[in-house]
């Protein structure tokens, strides 16, 4: 059943770099403690990119959504939503939004990818209408990933 959360989906701006920062070191934790200059960057760059989701509760920064653009596509390269404000369609929210700006800007398909093992990503994925479509070897902490992909 969906959690009923009152939540506001919106582009991050260069105030809310920290909060990102702050939610993804701890969302992952051992990844931050071996690459925090590149998780800074990339968060830092996808920011300034526009290419950066936030969703507050209370005026607190609940779950983050960031991509990069490859040729015609659009590659999400994190979700995460805080543990008690999950269920709630947040990442769905975050995916509407993110793929209404890509198509605007002419890209023609969204991919993805998680860890094999990610149960709720990958029904994530599924669910919003994502086709599993490869498999990348050794991927994240060494673990395989799906590759996923949809058109827009
Ligand atoms: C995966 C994640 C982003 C989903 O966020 P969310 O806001 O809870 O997702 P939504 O509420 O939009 O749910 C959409 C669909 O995802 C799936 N899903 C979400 N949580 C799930 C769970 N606990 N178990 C199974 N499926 C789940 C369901 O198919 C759900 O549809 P439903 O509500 O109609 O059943 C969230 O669980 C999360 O942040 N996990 C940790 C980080 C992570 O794994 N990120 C993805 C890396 S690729």
């Amino acid at each position: 059943m969906k959690k009923d959360i009152l939540f506001v989906i919106k582009i991050a701006n260069k105030k809310d770099t920290n909060g990102c920062i702050k939610l993804s070191e701890d969302s992952w934790p051992e990844w931050w403690a071996k690459n925090e200059t590149l998780g800074k960057k990339h968060i830092r760059e996808c920011v300034k990119g526009k290419r950066c989701l936030i969703a507050t509760a209370n005026k607190e920064i609940v779950g983050f959504f960031v991509w990069g653009n490859l040729w015609n596509k659009i590659h999400i390269q994190g979700i995460f939503v805080k543990e008690n404000y999950r269920k709630a369609g947040i990442a769905t929210k975050f995916l509407e939004k993110a793929t209404r700006i890509a198509e605007k800007q002419g890209f023609k398909e969204v991919i993805s990818d998680c860890d094999i093992s990610n149960k709720k990503s990958i029904s994530f994925h599924l669910k919003n209408g994502f086709k599993k479509n490869g498999l990348i070897k050794k991927h994240w902490d060494n673990e395989d990933s799906y590759v996923f992909s949809k058109k827009i």
